[in-house]
């Protein structure tokens, strides 16, 4: 059919116009700095081959899990991970969902009730805000990393004895890669009998111990009420886990949509998961090469005198602030001409004139590829 209703092609109008439009484009080849494959483990033979000998172990040579997780889709390799996951990162218990935005979808669509309240940091991930406009509860965010703004919003609040109240951040912000100030979020939320809920999306592989995350790294494993960390990221796969107590599992497993109503994850993906973790424990050598690397990146821009331009971030993910979609995106362009792969992120994704473009670090990059780029950013800096 080729009609096609007035108001949406308005939308789409509006972002050409806006220099915004999202287009879909085949990966394309060159020095990797734009994916979250932190530690090269997406394109690691050895892990595809020894989630084939799980599989092959388990005898679960099938390509598809054939139906959801309470149906037919529950294959043994889940509970074996699930139960390594939840000792691996020291909780109770753990859950697996298809994705992150799943697990976000599903856990804030059903935990937070009606008279229930939510504070989220203003800078909170996508999947976190789909799942808290599906909820019953009274959603407050709160300015980025500022305790004392969540202080005072919260204490304008009327709460009643029956209202829980969940606080809800990133331990490494996508968008800026900088960490929240978890300790102290921890300590508010314990003095004051509030639930705290952390994403680990972009520290899971990274900090901590085998990277275990922040929760672990700090030690606040007691004091949060459910992390969710996710497996396409340093993990290399696909898939989350949330983790907390074997009461939330039990009701996420009864009330939680996004996990009840959808097909599980194949066994190889689930294998690859397995794999992933097993080698962490084993050795951290990635993490140490990507540690390495961040310095290395964040010595070069203070040579060539481009640190300003940069969001404080002692993670994988690295932003220079170049106000303007289309600065960003010429910027992006020379990078490309370079065969440097790097991604301007454009408003609407974040607030107009915070438009950046964000490099992703890994194991992998060299030193050589990072004097490049920087290199490369500090000329293109001149020619905006
Ligand atoms: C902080 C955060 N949470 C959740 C997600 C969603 O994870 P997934 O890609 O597994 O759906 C992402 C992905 O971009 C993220 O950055």
């Amino acid at each position: 059919m080729n009609r096609f209703p007035s108001k949406l092609k308005k939308s789409l109008d509006a972002r050409l116009q806006d220099n915004s439009l999202r287009e879909l484009k085949t990966a394309a080849g060159g020095v990797d700095f734009y994916s979250n494959d932190y530690l090269g483990f997406a394109n690691a033979e050895s892990i595809f081959a020894e989630a084939q000998k799980l599989c092959e172990k388990y005898n679960l040579k099938q390509n598809g899990a054939t139906g959801s997780r309470l149906i037919s889709g529950n294959h043994k390799l889940y509970e074996i991970t699930e139960n390594f996951l939840a000792e691996f990162h020291q909780a109770e218990a753990a859950l697996i969902f298809n994705s992150g935005y799943d697990a976000n979808l599903g856990f804030f669509s059903s935990v937070p009730q009606k008279a229930d309240f939510i504070f989220y940091d203003e800078l909170i991930h996508a999947s976190i805000r789909d799942g808290i406009l599906l909820n019953h509860a009274k959603a407050y965010k709160f300015q980025h990393n500022n305790i004392e703004d969540l202080q005072r919003k919260i204490s304008r609040l009327n709460l009643s004895e029956n209202s829980a109240v969940y606080i809800v951040t990133e331990a490494i912000f996508s968008m800026d890669g900088d960490k929240a100030p978890l300790s102290e979020l921890a300590k508010f939320c314990e003095k004051n009998n509030h639930f705290l809920i952390v994403d680990e999306a972009h520290s899971t592989g990274v900090l901590g111990i085998s990277g275990m995350g922040l929760v672990c790294e700090l030690q606040l494993q007691e004091k949060v009420f459910a992390r969710i960390h996710t497996f396409g990221k340093a993990i290399g796969c696909h898939g989350a886990v949330v983790l907390g107590s074997q009461k939330l599992k039990s009701y996420l497993v009864n009330f939680a949509r996004s996990f009840i109503y959808t097909t599980g994850l194949p066994p190889h993906a689930i294998a690859t998961i397995y794999s992933v973790f097993q080698r962490l424990k084993m050795k951290e050598t990635e993490i140490e090469l990507l540690k390495a690397n961040i310095q290395f990146f964040k010595k070069q821009l203070r040579i060539a005198k481009i640190d300003t331009y940069f969001v404080e971030s002692e993670s994988a993910i690295q932003c220079a602030i170049i106000p303007g979609n289309e600065n960003v995106k010429k910027i992006a362009s020379i990078f490309q001409q370079n065969q440097y792969l790097v991604k301007p992120i454009l408003s609407p994704t974040v607030p107009k004139g915070s438009e950046r473009l964000r490099f992703c670090l890994h194991s992998f990059n060299s030193e050589e590829e990072i004097k490049k780029l920087v290199n490369i950013l500090k000329t293109s800096l001149t020619q905006i």
